[in-house]
């Protein structure tokens, strides 16, 4: 099993690297990775000691350094991370999405199809070798904004697929609408990023249908847990309630996401790698929707509990105990665009494949929460530069 996985520096790479080393003993895995800001070899420290993982810093655009990977290392599957993931960053400056997501997507693509082709078919198709893949990690964004039919959170109907999703969670789940995103839910992309990981996907999905290239695609809803970048919500939330810091809400915090703790996505991609039908789409995610707005209340009242409870913990704090109230928060003009709901009807891998979200939100939250608490020399290191440092040490002239 040789995986090339690009992107693994940065937040579910990373968490996926070390869910395959620890799933598969007899994997290798050739790890390439750009280190934009986004991606920290802090992150993956432990992993680059890992005889079975060999790091390569570089674009996945480079046609002559990705070539070599697979002129060099009989790749078994590639699974593409790799992307600039912020949509914030693409409202700013779109132009590096399309190039990485876009192009770098169809470099790899292309490369795959070079080396794992032993041949035509009398159609005149490419014959792939047998057990390769290529699996593109995408987004629900790619389908668009749901409409938010309740203002208060409803019930969610019973039926036999949502049974098998909440299976072991305490509470019935809730949601803010009646539709779901399903894998045939039309593509409808509303910002720069999600253009540019639609673009991405309707490649791969080109290349099955042109080559029959073998692939498959998996669209998953906002991941969260450790190792997150403290640009997005959850961790800069954690990071500013601990130094009591404003709390900025986009609008009137109204959004809904659909949350899935990043272990339960890493395990969900590896199922579809490796079980998943030749040349399907499956979403990853489900009935785990909450507002932006409760999820920061959420945070807040989470530390301040740990904080009493487990005074030990204090000693993270650069703000008094007595700060970290709803007092924080501080509405802040809305993103351009900003989608109303993203919601996720998971049935498909659910039913095939026998995946279901393991982590209930609260606990996966307060997992979350706990490891950035233990964590905090990682979250200095990736906001201050000294990752670039430890690159250096570790890499230097490569
Ligand atoms: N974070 C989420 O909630 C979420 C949800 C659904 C899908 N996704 C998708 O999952 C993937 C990973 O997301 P993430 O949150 O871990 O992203 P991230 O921004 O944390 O990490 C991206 C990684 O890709 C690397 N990278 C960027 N450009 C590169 C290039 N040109 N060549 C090689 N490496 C490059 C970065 O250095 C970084 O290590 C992305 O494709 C994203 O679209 C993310």
């Amino acid at each position: 099993m040789r995986y090339l996985v690009t992107g693994a520096a940065g937040f579910i790479g990373a968490n996926y690297l070390k869910y395959i080393l620890k799933m598969h003993s007899n994997c290798e895995v050739i790890v390439l990775d750009k280190l934009t800001y986004a991606g920290n070899l802090l992150t993956i420290q432990e992993e680059l000691k890992d005889s079975r993982v060999k790091f390569i810093k570089g674009d996945i655009q480079n046609k002559e350094l990705v070539e070599n990977i697979f002129m060099r290392h009989d790749i078994d599957y590639v699974v593409n991370f790799a992307a600039e993931s912020h949509v914030d960053r693409s409202i700013e400056n779109p132009q590096i999405f399309l190039e990485t997501n876009i192009l770098g997507t169809q470099n790899l693509l292309d490369m795959a199809k070079k080396f794992w082709s032993i041949g035509k078919d009398e159609k005149g198709y490419p014959i792939f070798k047998q057990g390769k893949k290529y699996l593109q990690v995408s987004t629900d964004e790619v389908y668009g904004s749901l409409e938010k039919d309740w203002a208060v959170a409803q019930e969610l109907i019973l039926n036999e697929s949502v049974r098998k999703v909440i299976s072991g969670r305490k509470t019935l789940p809730t949601g803010y609408g009646e539709s779901f995103f399903t894998e045939n839910t039309p593509l409808s992309p509303r910002s720069p990023y999600s253009a540019s990981k639609t673009a991405a996907d309707m490649l791969v999905k080109a290349y099955e249908d042109t080559y029959h290239m073998p692939i498959s695609i998996t669209r998953c809803s906002n991941n969260y847990g450790p190792y997150h970048f403290p640009e997005k919500l959850i961790p800069l939330m954690i990071k500013n309630v601990l130094e009591g810091k404003k709390l900025p809400v986009y609008g009137k915090g109204d959004n809904v996401r659909d949350w899935l703790y990043v272990k339960d996505h890493c395990k969900g991609i590896d199922l579809v790698l490796h079980k998943g039908r030749l040349g399907e789409v499956y979403n990853i995610g489900g009935f785990n929707e909450e507002q932006n707005i409760e999820i920061v209340k959420l945070v807040i009242s989470t530390i301040a509990r740990i904080m009493r409870d487990e005074p030990r913990h204090q000693k993270v704090l650069k703000t008094e105990l007595s700060n970290i109230s709803e007092g924080l928060i501080t509405y802040v003009q809305d993103r351009l665009g900003h989608d109303a709901r993203y919601a996720i009807d998971p049935t498909k891998i659910v039913t095939e494949l026998g995946w279901y979200p393991e982590t209930p939100f609260v606990e996966g939250i307060e997992q979350t929460i706990r490891w950035y608490l233990e964590n905090q020399e990682w979250v200095n290191s990736v906001t201050s530069g000294e990752y670039q440092k430890y690159y250096e040490q570790m890499y230097q002239g490569s």
